[in-house]
């Protein structure tokens, strides 16, 4: 089941116009929610790096946070699984195709929902290989847009080289990875990018930082250099959908000892308990 302007149905029953600026300019902002045992998990900041990219692309915010949550809770009651990702899309709407704002039209809102299928037991212990390559997106990284086109193309590079992500680097230094966040860990000390306009602030990426505090894991947040990036112990790559992911081999060479590392290993033991102790707590 989904949902479209205010209506639940089956997937095949939902029909777009195809002068839906979401489809003509890829002009809206979308958002990607991990539901565990059916609760939507950090729903408040999502919905709030929602109306920053809503800000961002200058447009009304169609419904208020308990609207949304009220929404995103049926959309979750309506579908099976006990863990889902939903995915949220606002578009500026239906309008004859014309660069410039169109007046007068209504947003066109859309929900669905999959199962989450977070990183498998192989993944966890083996780690995935990435690539790296120049980050030639635009200066509003920041803004969660569906106009997805370049993080496609630097995502596909990565698929034809046999690895799981590319990891992006503008004037020397990282941003983040096509659709995920970046850490690396130097000396011991986990290394994160700063949240500014060259990066999408992540969901994970805070709680990951939170994690790392509450464990007493050195954690610096500030610029890390291409060579700081190339000469890592670890690297690791988060999102809603990936956790936090051990990365083992950049450009086809191994990261560290090739294996996920120590500091991997105490993250992603902090983000399950984590999780679960949300969980129980809803
Ligand atoms: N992508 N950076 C980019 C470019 C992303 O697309 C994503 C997530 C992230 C991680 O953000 P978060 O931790 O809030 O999921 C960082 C989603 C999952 C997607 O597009 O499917």
């Amino acid at each position: 089941m989904i949902y479209l302007n205010g209506n639940f149905m089956p997937m095949e029953e939902a029909r777009i116009p195809v002068l839906d600026r979401g489809f003509i300019f890829g002009d809206g902002v979308y958002e990607v929610i991990p539901v565990y045992s059916r609760h939507p998990f950090r729903l408040e900041e999502h919905l709030s790096r929602l109306q920053h990219s809503l800000d961002g692309i200058r447009l009304d915010n169609p419904h208020s946070a308990g609207e949304w949550e009220e929404r995103i809770r049926r959309l979750v009651e309506l579908n099976e699984p006990e863990d889902q990702s939903v995915y949220l899309q606002i578009t500026r709407g239906v309008a004859k195709r014309d660069h410039a704002f169109p007046k007068g039209i209504e947003p066109t809102v859309f929900m669905m929902s999959n199962p989450l299928v977070t990183p498998s037991r192989e993944t966890l212990e083996k780690g995935v290989a990435t690539i790296s390559t120049a980050d030639n997106r635009w200066l509003r990284c920041d803004i969660k847009a569906t106009s997805l086109l370049p993080n496609v193309l630097l995502r596909q590079m990565a698929v034809d080289a046999g690895a799981a992500e590319t990891i992006l680097l503008r004037d020397g230094f990282l941003t983040e990875g096509a659709a995920s966040n970046i850490f690396a860990v130097k000396n011991g000390i986990l290394l994160a990018p700063p949240k500014d306009n060259l990066m999408l602030p992540g969901i994970t990426y805070d709680v990951v930082i939170e994690l790392a505090q509450s464990i007493g894991l050195p954690c610096e947040v500030r610029q890390v250099s291409e060579n700081e990036l190339f000469s890592a112990s670890e690297l690791l790559l988060t999102s809603s959908t990936k956790e936090v992911t051990p990365i083992t081999s950049l450009d086809g060479k191994p990261v560290g000892n090739g294996k996920p590392g120590p500091v991997f290993e105490k993250l992603h033991a902090a983000y399950q308990t984590f999780k679960h102790s949300v969980m129980r707590r809803a």
